[in-house]
């Protein structure tokens, strides 16, 4: 008989092996296949000056005949010129069909292609010969040989090339709170979208994932907008380099998307109709996307769905006023999916197709992914110019747009690049980046008795239908849109099971499935597999590694109605609990999915996300304590389905807490905070400090705390530096925001001071009006427990939201 483990000993075993940095070598590089050597890259040509580029554009415009124009104005996906039988799907292997190339790109002129073929992932050599192909055809067969412009969906790493690193989703990338970290793997997936010859990526998504109904929050940031503008901030950086200089073989053009106002619908699902008032649009949503064009984002892609009864891609408001003359945009935008058809199909805002592209382009659309049938969009358009109802100038400007981003990626000197160019992809040194990434991503939101870190000869049980999975560890948007086709491109990477296997040897691990996820069916389908049989195999072993969450999914086919994990997997949680052994609960999915029904029998959580490629290794690392984990939610983690509202809430939403009130049910009371996240060391916080109570509208208010490490092992602690407006004129003030954090690293026994600086800009609220105000009256600024109170002493003059 084996000794009996208790969780005392389990934890004392584990403290002795414990440390911090990431054990990224020893850990997880069995499976893999032999590394490529790093050498220098492709060397880059000095940016050109926006005047310059301003004379290029201006100089190819006033040739262009106004088919050419709207020739670029088209864009089309890859099937519809790949040979097969229909402009849905290619045959295999994939070929170009150079009769449906001409009539596209030479007859029609079309200025743009997106996407895979057949929705699977491409090798970057095919990528070159086909992009090569495209691009002969586009410079050598038409008048003015203007370059095709590539555009792909590379969310969290080079998602449709065979081999390229995969990152934790964003939602994940959120989590680590690590703006470097989340730049680096910007940078990475740029080289390696570049290694495929593709120079735009359709990322980042900079909606606030304030939903976590919403099939697409694991794309997001999640539900803080300055959280979301900082990585978005971070991400654009590292697609498109420190000064965005594009035209650098290494860089790709950014696209933040989908502005705006896209995750929160009021049913939760997707595409369906939004009602925001303009208020909660600039305070909430509009952050981001005004970071991004500040910083310098070459393109822009628009909300498919539909805000107080409009179509976003019919909204002159917010496409030309608010973006592109507010913000200053001089990018590009890009329309989402088919979104000029929807007019007219889905929403009925048009009554044909034409109308549809009339009220688009005239509301400030420059491209149309169309991505099928071309012909309508193309013949409509020059037909509106003609009869008047598009005017010639708002073509002219959107070419514009095109042209600039084209020039500016150097497209016209350097249609392609050569995977030969890019010795790096795929390196050991970009798969550290991702593992890093994991391994700080990866959120420990319950500890009770130090369960974890587990100790290596724990006898382990790994169960659950996420335990032995690439494709819920990748999530969708990898090799293929659902990333259903994952397990076929990823087989030489850890499931949770292999790791946990490498970890502490395949003796101490028994894995039985108990539930599984139904092979090629919908994301939602499961059934038991051997659950029973797990039940059993729990007797004996010494701790439970239940790994829950849900399938793959994104967009329409992601859509939920009841946001509760399974009942399947509910059961599953449940029986195992009832053998009384210790259950550590691995969540691996894109949403919180509500655990409430059987949490309290769980003894440590750990969120995982979808980390990627690398996250079974980095998630073996936290269990076992070879790495101390140091991430934070990124949302609110809900208790009810009928509690799902964010951080960021009035106080209205707190009444029980009032004094005086009666204690009702329904209050605020999340499973785990938006900022939640557990170490194995302790951290304090002591000596707040502000350089003044009484702050003056231009002076700067400087706010240092002291954190101390506690606890035993050295732990990377996230600083997050809360304000409250306490009482707020025109409209009542949240109780919270975040307004700046910082992730700091401490030795055991070490202290440091973190200082922050604030300007009466970030105490400022959008009122009723949508106009900014920062009213005379008293703060409370929080760090961690650590509250103090300053005096905003002078009013500021009311501002329009941007200026
Ligand atoms: C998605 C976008 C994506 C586009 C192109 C759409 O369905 O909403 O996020 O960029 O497809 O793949």
């Amino acid at each position: 008989m084996k000794p009996k483990v208790t969780l005392m000993n389990l934890r004392q075993a584990a403290l002795t092996v414990l440390f911090v940095s990431a054990a990224f070598t020893s850990c997880h590089a069995q499976k893999r296949t032999a590394q490529k050597s790093a050498a220098p890259a492709t060397t880059a040509s000095a940016a050109p000056s926006e005047a310059e580029i301003e004379r290029k554009v201006q100089a190819l415009l006033s040739q262009m005949t106004l088919e050419e124009k709207v020739g670029q104005m088209a864009q089309i996906t890859l099937d519809v010129i790949g040979k097969g039988e229909n402009r849905f799907t290619s045959f295999e292997p994939v070929m170009l069909d150079k009769a449906e190339m001409k009539k596209a790109l030479v007859d029609y002129k079309i200025g743009s292609v997106l996407n895979t073929a057949n929705n699977r992932a491409l090798t970057p050599q095919k990528w070159h010969e086909l992009i090569s192909e495209i691009q002969q055809v586009a410079m050598q067969q038409t008048r003015l040989k203007i370059p095709v412009i590539y555009g792909v969906d590379e969310i969290h790493g080079a998602t449709y090339t065979v081999g390229a690193t995969m990152f934790p989703q964003q939602i994940g990338q959120a989590a680590s709170r690590n703006r470097a970290l989340v730049r680096r793997g910007a940078e990475v997936t740029a080289y390696e979208t570049r290694a495929s010859s593709i120079p735009w990526n359709f990322s980042p998504v900079l909606d606030l994932g304030a939903d976590p109904r919403f099939p697409r929050q694991f794309e997001s940031f999640g539900e803080d907008p300055y959280l979301v503008a900082e990585m978005g901030v971070a991400t654009i950086k590292g697609y498109e380099g420190e000064n965005n200089n594009i035209g650098h073989p290494e860089h790709v053009a950014s696209n933040m998307k989908h502005f705006l106002g896209y995750q929160i619908p009021t049913s939760g699902k997707d595409r369906t109709p939004t009602y925001l008032s303009e208020e909660a649009l600039r305070e909430y949503h509009l952050p981001s996307f005004k970071a991004a064009v500040d910083a310098g984002s070459h393109t822009l892609m628009v909300n498919s769905g539909i805000i107080n009864g409009i179509p976003v891609h019919a909204n002159h408001d917010l496409l030309t006023k608010l973006l592109k003359e507010e913000l200053g945009f001089k990018g590009l935008v890009v329309t989402d999916w088919a979104d000029i058809e929807n007019l007219h199909r889905r929403d009925k805002v048009a009554a044909t197709d034409k109308e549809a592209i009339m009220l688009a382009i005239n509301a400030g659309v420059d491209m149309s992914m169309i991505p099928y049938n071309y012909e309508p969009f193309c013949d409509g358009l020059v037909e509106l110019v003609k009869e008047g109802k598009v005017k010639q100038e708002r073509v002219d400007d959107a070419v514009r747009r095109i042209l600039r981003v084209k020039f500016a990626l150097n497209l016209f000197d350097k249609p392609t690049t050569n995977p030969k160019d890019y010795p790096k992809f795929g390196s050991k040194e970009f798969e550290e980046a991702s593992y890093k990434m994991a391994a700080e991503s990866i959120t420990l939101l319950k500890n009770e008795q130090q369960l974890l870190p587990l100790a290596k000869k724990t006898k382990v049980l790994v169960t659950g239908p996420n335990a032995n999975s690439m494709r819920t560890l990748n999530g969708a948007w990898t090799y293929s849109w659902q990333g259903d086709k994952v397990d076929e491109f990823a087989a030489q990477y850890n499931t949770i099971l292999e790791a946990v296997q490498q970890e502490i040897g395949a003796s101490n691990v028994t894995y039985v499935p108990g539930v599984s996820y139904k092979a090629g069916g919908k994301y939602y389908e499961e059934a038991a597999d051997k659950l029973d049989e797990a039940v059993a195999a729990a007797r004996n072993a010494d701790v439970i590694l239940l790994c829950l969450g849900e399938n793959t999914s994104t967009e329409k086919p992601g859509d939920l109605s009841d946001l509760y994990i399974s009942e399947l997997q509910t059961e599953l949680a449940r029986k195992l609990a009832a053998t009384g052994k210790p259950v550590v609960l691995v969540l691996n999915e894109g949403r919180p999915r509500i655990i409430s029904r059987f949490e309290s029998q769980m003894q440590a959580i750990v969120q995982i996300y979808q980390p990627g490629n690398f996250g079974g290794n980095a998630l073996a690392d936290v269990l076992f304590g070879d790495v101390n984990p140091s991430g934070k939610l990124p949302y609110t983690y809900p208790r009810y389905p009928n509690a799902t509202i964010s951080y960021i809430h009035k106080h209205a939403e707190e009444q029980a807490k009032a004094e005086g009130v009666y204690n009702y049910e329904a209050d605020y009371n999340p499973q785990f905070l938006f900022g939640h996240g557990l170490s194995y060391t302790t951290f304090s916080y002591s000596d707040i400090k502000l350089s003044t109570e009484q702050l003056q509208l231009n002076e700067q208010l400087t706010v240092s705390v002291e954190v101390s490490n506690t606890g035993k092992v050295a732990g990377k602690e996230v600083v997050h530096l809360y304000t409250s407006d306490l009482y707020a004129s025109n409209i009542t003030p949240d109780v919270k925001r975040l307004r700046r954090f910082e992730k700091i690293n401490l030795k055991p026994g070490e202290k440091q001071t973190v200082t922050f600086t604030l300007s009466a800009d970030d105490l400022s609220y959008t009122n009723r009006s949508g106009k900014k105000v920062t009213e005379a009256g008293d703060f409370e600024i929080r760090i961690g427990d650590q509250v103090k109170k300053f005096t905003l002493v002078e009013q500021a003059p009311v501002k329009t939201q941007n200026n």
